[in-house]
């Protein structure tokens, strides 16, 4: 009697052991950075590991910040290229490369490895490198086309939000910490002749601090948010300032149709509503007397919101990462990309 009641205490044990040593392994951890890993993975039950062969820009930031931050949690992420052999994914910055191709990884790859193709920039700003056909096996860029696309997005959520607009006490302004304004200073030049801009941020020597980044932009009626160059889905954070601030967006970019692919009609005003910088000063002026008409442009907030985004420039990279992470995790699809300029270069209709 005795000697079965042990018995079964062992079995019982053991079981427990078992069951622990089970969930111990299936446990989804965070996305870590191993520090110094010694042990290259081995386990098929462990997560994916994203290995980042260079860090974008060379900003360095804790990857368990996927979960902290996200919630995202499938994968391992390392910058240690002694796990190359072990890694599924290989993120390579595009920039990163410059012009030498022995910046890559080995050629020689196993086979269930995925090289993940990362640019932030249009292609006017994309260094054209010979040599990168059937490399590749995802694109991630802020293209909606690509197997990844990395863009701040308007998110829907069910319960109705009350918005507050924010007191103004400007009509228009422009913030910007870009180099260069590209195609967008003649039009603002232009602009400028027929209403007041008031202009902040590095391009006009003026920077914000993160701390009154948004409530700069918040104070403002309109925020003029021109881009740089002009590509299709090219639509940067200077679209998504404002809507996250509570201003009003004047963009100059693509087709007016083009933004409505990401963000709702009546929600912002395209320059090419109008057929010059004059009828678009006196449009401005109007509905700076019309108040009713200037509210309507935040009726979709009750629905729809954004995230502001990370303006720790150390931490501008961190979502994209989270998000290479997430899909490797997700998706095993065989994928292989012959020409990644015939994709990225490939000029719409609707360009001259
Ligand atoms: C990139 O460079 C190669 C070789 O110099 C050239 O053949 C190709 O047309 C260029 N592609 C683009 C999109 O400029
Ligand atoms: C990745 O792409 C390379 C080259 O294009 C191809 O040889 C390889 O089979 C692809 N691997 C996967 C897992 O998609």
């Amino acid at each position: 009697m005795l000697q079965k009641g042990c018995i079964a205490l062992l079995f019982a044990a053991g079981f427990t052991i078992l069951v622990s040593m089970y969930l111990g392994i299936r446990q989804p951890t965070h996305c870590r950075l191993p520090p110094q890993r010694q042990q290259p993975y081995t386990d098929p039950t462990k997560l994916p590991l994203l290995l980042l062969w260079f860090w974008p820009e060379n900003l360095k930031f804790d990857p368990r910040e996927c979960q902290t931050e996200f919630g995202i949690n499938e994968c391992s992420v390392t910058d240690d290229r002694s796990v190359y052999e072990n890694a599924e994914g290989v993120l390579i910055y595009h920039r990163a490369i410059r012009s030498d191709l022995a910046n890559l990884p080995p050629r020689e790859r196993p086979p269930f490895q995925k090289w993940i193709w990362f640019n932030v920039d249009p292609p006017t700003k994309t260094q054209n490198l010979t040599n990168l056909d059937n490399l590749f096996n995802l694109t991630m860029s802020y293209r909606k086309d690509a197997d990844i696309t990395v863009r701040v997005r308007v998110l829907s959520h069910k319960n109705p939000e009350e918005f507050v607009l924010p007191v103004k006490d400007k009509l228009v302004c422009w913030l910007s910490d870009e180099e260069d304004l590209g195609v967008a200073r003649d039009y603002y030049k232009e602009l400028q002749k027929h209403i007041k801009i008031n202009v902040f941020g590095k391009a006009f020597g003026k920077p914000i601090k993160p701390d009154i980044y948004y409530s700069t932009i918040a104070s403002c009626k309109f925020h003029l948010s021109f881009e740089n160059s002009i590509h299709p889905d090219y639509i940067t954070k200077t679209l998504h300032d404002p809507l996250v601030s509570g201003t009003i967006p004047v963009v100059l970019g693509p087709p007016r149709k083009n933004y409505e692919d990401f963000i709702p009609r009546d929600c912002f005003i395209h320059v090419n509503d109008f057929p010059d910088a004059k009828a678009l000063a006196e449009s401005l002026s109007h509905l700076d007397s019309d108040n009713s008409t200037y509210q309507n442009y935040f009726a979709w907030r009750k629905y729809l919101y954004v995230r502001p985004r990370q303006l720790k420039s150390e931490k501008q990279f961190l979502h994209d990462i989270c998000l290479a992470c997430q899909h490797l995790g997700r998706k095993r699809v065989y994928r292989r990309i012959h020409d990644v300029y015939k994709w990225f270069y490939g000029r719409p209709k609707w360009l001259p």
